[in-house]
């Protein structure tokens, strides 16, 4: 089988293609045909050498789907042909994230899924959700979930909420998708006016922070004067405490991302003075990935796709490009045989 891997550091330039024996299920594990894989920007960071240090050689990728074409002894979850998903943090099963589960992340520090085939424990796998394709489902595990966890799970979304989001990447158009299927208006924060068009075109009520660069008080506008009840902010650095302005009293600022930089600084008087509950995202359990897939099914919801690319070093290096531009509408795939 190939896969990919990082060969002597975590660099572009360092990726290769290498045959790997298809691996044998030991008793409980499961072997899965991987089909497609979504990039996150987590996997650019660590390409980049931004996000730890971890042992070489390293497979990248983090999220995966594909089906199961091999049993170990007593694996009993899934079947033969069954269509999966793997979860990107594996120990995470249900409840509160906890130190010992929190450790081990596919795609780094544990060997990610840029693989043919791959060898789980049969606990760590999600049934794909059954509308959709290899393709869509690969997108589910970081940000898809993460989504969730910040909307649902963690964040106690209710009918009739205002949300605020910003950015219109893999982990935003999630959050307006799972925010609009669960009765809340949507408020896009984007760079570019295409880009906000479609998200109109998908729901969002949208601001444009080209055209009006000081978008929380728009956002401010937008929500009556007060703010949204729930703000999610992947861009971090100096958008942070904006967004924290663009908050109601006794809202919800959750931080999920740093494209916009690692380092923010938040006038604390700010946070004080709204109540407001200032929590961050770090993906999902298997149990919220579980839900989600159910809300994909009975929602009919689709993930957008921005573009896919072939499995083989040029294919990957293309894809990785194309993520470090900085403007994917949804999700980047690379395609390992979805149509077999
Ligand atoms: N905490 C977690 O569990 C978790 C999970 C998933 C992702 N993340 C993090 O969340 C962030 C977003 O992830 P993603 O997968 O959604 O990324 P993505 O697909 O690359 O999307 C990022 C979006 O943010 C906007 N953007 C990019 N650079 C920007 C900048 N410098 N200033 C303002 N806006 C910018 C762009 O939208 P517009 O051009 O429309 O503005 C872009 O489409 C990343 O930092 C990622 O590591 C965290």
């Amino acid at each position: 089988m190939k896969t990919l891997q990082f060969q002597d550091r975590l660099s572009l330039d360092s990726l290769v293609m290498r045959e790997r024996p298809v691996p044998i299920p030991a008793a409980r594990e499961v072997l899965v045909r991987v089909r497609a894989v979504s990039l996150n920007y987590r996997d650019l960071a660590i390409a980049r050498g931004e996000y730890g240090n971890y042992e070489l050689p390293l497979v990248p990728g983090s999220d995966a789907a594909g089906e199961v074409v091999g049993l170990g002894s007593g694996a009993r979850r899934f079947g033969m042909g069954d269509r999966v998903c793997l979860a990107y943090v594996p120990d995470w099963v249900a409840g509160p994230i906890r130190a010992s589960v929190a450790q081990r992340r596919l795609g780094g520090p544990a060997d990610g899924v840029l693989s043919e085939y791959l060898c789980v424990h049969e606990a760590e796998l999600v049934r794909a959700p059954d509308n959709l394709s290899a393709l869509e489902a690969a997108t589910l595990p970081i940000a898809g979930v993460t989504a969730w966890q910040a909307l649902i799970e963690d964040g106690g979304l209710r009918p009739g909420d205002v949300v605020g989001v910003l950015g219109t990447g893999g982990v935003s158009l999630f959050v307006l998708q799972i925010a609009r299927a669960a009765g809340a208006r949507v408020l896009v924060v984007g760079r570019d006016a295409d880009r906000l068009a479609r998200a109109r075109a998908m729901g969002a009520e949208t601001v444009n922070s080209t055209t009006d660069p000081a978008w929380e008080r728009r956002v401010l506008e937008l929500s009556g004067g007060q703010g949204v009840d729930r703000f999610v902010d992947v861009v971090g650095g100096a958008a942070l405490a904006r967004s924290v302005e663009a908050t109601r009293v006794g809202g919800t600022v959750c931080a999920v991302g740093f494209v916009g930089g690692r380092a923010a600084e938040i006038d604390i008087v700010a946070l004080v003075r709204r109540a407001l509950t200032n929590r961050a995202a770090s993906a999902g359990s298997r149990a919220s990935f579980e839900a989600l897939v159910r809300a994909i099914e009975t929602q009919a919801l689709h993930p957008v796709v921005d573009r896919v690319f072939a499995f083989d070093l040029a294919g990957v290096r293309a894809a990785f490009a194309y993520l470090a531009e900085g403007h994917p509408f949804g999700k980047i795939v690379i395609d390992l045989g979805s149509e077999c």
